[in-house]
């Protein structure tokens, strides 16, 4: 079911005097093979062989490149009467049997669409049912926001959990055993105090089950970032709508809409992706800055409000699936209505409690008869 959200923002080229894009991505919605990070899909030669790919480690490419091993040539599969089976008829399932991989930080750093790499899909989930849906939809990356402060724990704001309470859900999700990429979101206070408290609080995250950390900001944060780095954590950087930022911000605004700003909001990425943050996620910002961004950074960008010129595309597991209370944010697709489902589910067990019929006969445990 597919709910078409409010009308996407129109780009702002005004705000930012006269930057051009060379983006091939934007307004393009276009396949790149293979359609999930390290599936595996036949395909077909022009003399008609089937090659298997692909066949990276530690790095995808959907580009058509065939990765370190070459091009494979796939076995032709055979029927029960001997006979060859055309490819195109073959079992799908002797074609993508293979699970697919576990996604890695290489794997993610490695993703740029303009390699023709697929966009990344990042969604945030913040308990175990919510981790094995993610994961089961085949998500690339899931991201134990400090958004759950808002979405599931009632905050106005994100200011509101500690680490203790990432650390809570990092775990709940880890538990899920998902093959997305696991970052977890460093709260407010935890990386502003010293690098060596960030590292300290960030081994918490990692210990809960963590495979990356992400955090908010850009020049000011190059020394918290590089001590990670040292220990070993891969960093996420956040630029643009940083929610931690609220009273700093104002509030909840587009950023980066002046010239001066989109340059400071460059440098910051440029600077983050220097010292070695694997991604970065660009937040509520006009497309051509997203764009631009994109263009100049080699790691991939990862948008929420940003439009379609990212690497990939962030969305809150709650707004996605319409488990949200208020009117969405403009960038949000709702996908679905769970809030409707579970209401209506809920008041026909609450009307089959008060009129007798719930728990049937075969709903209860009985004695033996004889008993
Ligand atoms: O906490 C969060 O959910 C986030 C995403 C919106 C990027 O930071």
């Amino acid at each position: 079911m597919g709910v078409e959200g409010p009308a996407r923002p129109a780009p702002e080229l005004g705000a930012l005097g006269g930057l051009r894009t060379r983006h091939p991505a934007v307004g393009v919605h276009r396949q790149v093979d293979p359609p999930d990070l390290g599936q595996i899909v036949p395909r077909t030669t022009a003399a008609g062989a089937a090659l298997v790919g692909p066949f990276l480690c530690g790095g995808h490419r959907g580009n058509g490149t065939l990765g370190v091993f070459g091009p494979r040539r796939r076995r032709q599969p055979l029927a029960l009467d001997g006979k060859e089976v055309p490819l195109d008829m073959a079992d799908p399932v002797t074609t993508t049997s293979a699970p697919p991989p576990k996604v890695t930080v290489p794997m993610v750093r490695a993703r740029k669409r303009s390699h023709g790499d697929e966009p990344l899909v990042m969604l945030t989930a913040y308990d175990t049912p919510g981790a094995r849906i993610a994961d089961a939809a085949g998500v690339d990356i899931i991201l134990v926001g400090d958004s759950v402060s808002n979405a599931v724990l009632g905050h106005d704001d994100t200011l509101q959990v500690d680490v203790a309470a990432m650390a809570h859900h990092v775990g709940a999700v880890g538990r899920a055993g998902p093959r997305a990429l696991l970052v977890g979101d460093m709260p407010w206070l935890s990386y502003h105090l010293s690098p060596e408290d960030a590292v300290g609080n960030a081994a918490v995250l990692i210990r809960a089950g963590a495979e990356a950390v992400k955090l908010e900001g850009g020049r000011p944060r190059l020394a918290v970032v590089e001590a990670l780095l040292n220990a070993e954590i891969p960093v996420m950087g956040h630029l643009g709508l940083t929610p931690q930022s609220v009273h700093a911000m104002g509030g909840y605004r587009v950023q980066a809409r002046s010239t001066t700003a989109a340059e400071a909001l460059m440098n910051d990425a440029k600077a983050l992706a220097a010292a070695g943050c694997f991604a970065i996620v660009l937040e509520g910002v006009p497309d051509v800055v997203a764009v631009r961004v994109t263009e100049e950074v080699d790691v991939p960008t990862i948008g929420i409000g940003a439009g379609a010129g990212c690497d990939g595309q962030v969305l809150v597991f709650h707004d996605l699936l319409g488990l949200r209370q208020g009117p969405p944010a403009k960038f949000v697709r709702q996908y679905a209505d769970l809030t409707s489902v579970a209401v209506t589910a809920i008041s026909s067990w609450a009307a089959d409690v008060r009129g007798g019929t719930f728990p049937s006969a075969a709903e209860t445990y009985h004695l033996p008869i004889g008993h």
